[in-house]
């Protein structure tokens, strides 16, 4: 049997395989979809939203966006699929999208001239693959030479800081970490930050929104904390959730790239445009942060990622249709929480932490046998907390039904 055959063969075996057992329901709306896309129609929000889940499944508990990607970046992923046995990244196209989208000046294409092997759009954004390699690259550039200290919020995002000991326990540098104490609204204490810096500190880490608190600090609050940390300390801020704040401009850190030397600023496809299994994040910084970065560079993202975010930056549309979704799941939820007179903190991010008022390990566990996935989070500290993830309408009213049901059995 030649090789052909066999592929062939096997092809066929799938599908039948597949199709007989018992994933036939959760296939048929995929094979609908790449229908949709093959056949050059256009995807719509009904056709992607739940997908990559089981059916009945609610998963509320990864922050992940609840409509799924934008239909543009589906179909631009079907338009470019048989380009992939060529070489090309399309990544200056996704980062002139960023920047028309950021209000970024990028410099003119110089031809032939490439700042590193691995990129080949210049100017101030790095496109990665994830904005865990932005954030991964900061802690490789000012954390795993010469050690130093990290300051990070106590209940922050902490990957900086968790990657920090690494480096102190596989490489033996000396790194330490500080986990600044917050407001009693469990905001950024930037005082306290500032008042923290020594002169072994090389890096303050604001995640904003933070995760898991939702806090928000304005792009003034980080300003005049960027004017009193000294220059040679750098200043990350991890814009994850940031197009999820309710506001009509987006309160985001990049407009002081242009102005401060030491301030990155990072981003992600993950949330707003519903991304995470594609792996496409960037960060906004001087030219001298981004050389430091460069250093530890081996490629990032992929050019069908590249060709989705672009897609999906352009789709404002869909940007728009995310950020309502998330709003009203909080305001559905609020509400909620409020009748039961459960504390939450109020959240500018796509989650919402809410104190229950009983240990939430069993209740998360309970919920999650009725296929409703929540989460808990920093659990010394936080333990009749849960942390809930943005859902659609009809997943929120599932969370919240459920909700009440194993909070009633449990009493
Ligand atoms: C605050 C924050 N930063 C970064 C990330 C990582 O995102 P990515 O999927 O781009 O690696 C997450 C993921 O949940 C996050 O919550």
């Amino acid at each position: 049997m030649d090789f052909l055959n066999q592929i062939d063969l096997s092809r066929r075996g799938f599908i039948k395989g597949t199709i007989g057992g018992g994933a036939a329901l959760a296939l048929s709306s995929q094979l609908a979809l790449a229908e949709q896309v093959l056949t050059g129609r256009k995807p719509t929000i009904e056709t992607i939203k739940g997908s990559g889940v089981d059916p009945g499944l609610v998963r509320m508990s990864l922050n992940e966006n609840p409509l799924g990607p934008s239909p543009m970046a589906i179909k631009a992923v079907a338009d470019h699929l048989f380009e992939m046995g060529r070489y090309g990244s399309q990544s200056r196209d996704v980062t002139q999208a960023l920047a028309d989208f950021d209000g970024i000046t990028l410099p003119k294409p110089e031809r032939g001239s490439q700042q590193s092997f691995f990129r080949s759009a210049p100017g101030p954004i790095l496109i990665t693959a994830s904005s865990s390699q932005a954030l991964g690259l900061l802690t490789l550039a000012y954390l795993s030479r010469n050690g130093g200290e990290v300051i990070e919020a106590e209940f922050g995002y902490g990957q900086i800081s968790r990657s920090g000991q690494f480096y102190k326990e596989i490489f033996g540098v000396d790194v330490n970490a500080i986990m600044a104490p917050m407001t009693p609204g469990y905001k950024h204490d930037l005082d306290g930050m500032a008042a923290a810096i020594t002169d072994k500190t090389t890096m303050v880490v604001i995640t904003n929104p933070n995760n898991p608190t939702g806090t928000l600090l304005s792009t003034e609050e980080i300003e005049a904390f960027v004017k009193k940390v000294p220059e040679n300390v750098i200043v990350v801020v991890d814009e994850a959730y940031i197009h999820f704040a309710e506001q009509d401009i987006i309160p985001s850190a990049i407009p002081l790239t242009t102005k401060y030397d030491n301030i990155a600023v990072v981003r992600t496809f993950s949330k707003v445009y519903a991304m995470p299994a594609m792996k496409l994040g960037y960060c906004v910084s001087s030219q001298k942060i981004q050389t430091e970065m460069l250093k530890y560079f081996t490629g990032g993202s992929s050019m069908l990622t590249n060709v989705a975010g672009a897609a999906a930056v352009r789709d404002l549309d869909h940007v728009q249709r995310s950020r309502q979704v998330v709003w009203d799941f909080k305001a559905r939820c609020y509400a909620e929480f409020e009748k039961m007179g459960w504390d939450y903190v109020p959240s500018q991010g796509t989650f919402i932490m809410v104190n229950i008022g009983r240990e939430s390990a069993p209740v998360v566990s309970e919920m999650r046998k009725r296929k409703v996935w929540i989460s808990r989070r920093r659990q010394d500290e936080f333990k009749n907390w849960i942390r809930v993830s943005a859902g659609t309408e009809q997943e929120t009213e599932v969370f919240l039904d459920t909700l009440k049901q194993v909070m009633s059995g449990m009493s």
